[in-house]
């Protein structure tokens, strides 16, 4: 006797729905307490705050736009503080408000990479 089998589908690319966020950034805020690199220690909350704030500020924030983040660590500490933006996938550090407003106003509303803020592909943990 044999017996047929249909594999399982899946839905083709074009039927998927769109992503929920147009853009979605994540800022690691982890704290170490060994003395090892850390974002936490590189204030990185408040960099989070204000990225959050300046997104609803600009009328970012929701559905179809723009979703900001806490994250743990994302294993790339040496380049404390960092941030990632998807769906580019675009990795950040940054120093100061002035720097979060940038990628604020440059990637999350325009879609252009801020290059003078990228982190390094070297930079790991
Ligand atoms: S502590 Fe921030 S990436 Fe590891």
């Amino acid at each position: 006797m044999t017996t047929s089998h249909t594999p399982p589908t899946t839905p083709a690319a074009s039927s998927r729905p769109d992503s929920y966020y147009q853009r979605h950034i994540f800022f690691c805020l982890n704290q170490r307490d060994n003395g090892e690199a850390c974002c936490a220690d590189h204030r990185a909350e408040a960099s989070f705050a204000h990225c959050k704030q300046r997104v609803k500020e600009l009328g970012l924030a929701g559905a179809g736009q723009v979703r900001v983040n806490k994250a743990g660590c994302l294993d790339r500490c040496a380049g404390a503080p960092v941030a990632v933006v998807y769906p580019e996938a675009v990795w950040y550090t940054f120093v100061d408000q002035a720097d979060i407003d940038e990628i604020v106003q440059s990637h999350l509303q325009n879609g252009q990479v801020v290059e003078r803020l990228l982190l390094p592909t070297t930079v790991g943990r």
